[in-house]
C-alpha cells in the first residue's frame, strides 16, 4: 500500500499511460486525471468556435473566448464535460488530434490548465497522466514514470483503436500525426515533454497491459 501521494505519468502518444494510469487508481483507489483530455478539450471547443479556421488559429478570439470554458471530469465514468456537455468521444477524433498539439504550445493555455490541474491535485491521491505532470505540474511527485515506444509501434496500437469507430481511416496519416505531433510536444518552449528527474522510464514496446501494470506495482511498492 502507498501513502496519500501522486503518481505522474508521462511519455509519448499511445504509449498507454492512460490505460495505465486508470488501473493503478482503480488499484489505489485514487482519482484518475486525463490532463490530455483536457488539452483536447479546449482543441475541440476552439474548432467548434470557429477560433481555428482553414486561416489558422484567431488567438485573440481564443484568450477571450478560455473564459467561458468550464472543463470537468466525471470521475466515476472517466468523462470530460465542457460547459456540462460530455465530450469524451468528440474530442477523439483526427481533427482534433491535428490541431492539439498547436494549442498545447500556448502558454496561456498551459496556465489555464495547469492551474487546475494543480487544484485537482491538492486532494492528493490521484493518478494523472500527461506530457508535463512530473517536470511542471506536480514536480514533488511522489511517483514518476515515462513511457516510451517507437513511433510505427505506437500508430498500431492508434489506428486499431480508431478503425473501431472509423474502418476508414488510413494508418499512414495516424503515424504522419503522431510523428508532428513527438516533434512539436518535444520542441515547444513551454513545457516540453521530457523525462522528469527521478522518473523512471519503460519501454513499453515488448510488454503487454499486464506486464506494465506488474512493473508500476514493483516500482511503487519497493
Ligand atoms: O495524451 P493525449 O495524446 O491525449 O494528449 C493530447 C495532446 O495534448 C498532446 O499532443 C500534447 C498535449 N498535452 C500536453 O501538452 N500536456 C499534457 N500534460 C497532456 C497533453
Amino acid at each position: 500500500m502507498i501513502d496519500s501521494s501522486i503518481i505522474a505519468i508521462d511519455g509519448f502518444a499511445s504509449t498507454g499511460k492512460s490505460t495505465l494510469a486508470k488501473m493503478l487508481a482503480k488499484h489505489y483507489n485514487y482519482g484518475y486525471v486525463d490532463s490530455g483530455a483536457m488539452y483536447r478539450g479546449i482543441t475541440y471547443a476552439a474548432l467548434q468556435n470557429h477560433w481555428i479556421t482553414s486561416d489558422g488559429l484567431d488567438e485573440a478570439k481564443l484568450f477571450e473566448g478560455l473564459k467561458s470554458l468550464n472543463l470537468n471530469f466525471e470521475p466515476l465514468t472517466n468523462s470530460l464535460l465542457l460547459n456540462d456537455i460530455n465530450i469524451s468521444k468528440e474530442i477523439r477524433t483526427l481533427e482534433v488530434s491535428n490541431n492539439v498539439s498547436k494549442i498545447a504550445t500556448l502558454p496561456v493555455v498551459r496556465d489555464f490548465l495547469v492551474k487546475q490541474q494543480r487544484e485537482m491535485g491538492k486532494r492528493k491521491k490521484i493518478v494523472m497522466d500527461g506530457r508535463d505532470i512530473g517536470t511542471v505540474v506536480f514536480p514533488d511527485a511522489s511517483h514518476k514514470f515515462f513511457f516510451t515506444a517507437p513511433p510505427e509501434v505506437r500508430a498500431k496500437r492508434r489506428w486499431e483503436e480508431l478503425k473501431l469507430s472509423d474502418p476508414t481511416v488510413d494508418f499512414n496519416s495516424v503515424l504522419e500525426n503522431l510523428i508532428q505531433r513527438d516533434a512539436m510536444d518535444s520542441q515547444r518552449k513551454v513545457a516540453p515533454l521530457k523525462i522528469a528527474e527521478n522518473a523512471i522510464e519503460i519501454d513499453v514496446s515488448d510488454l503487454s497491459v499486464a506486464e506494465v501494470f506488474a512493473l508500476l506495482l514493483k516500482k511503487i511498492e519497493s
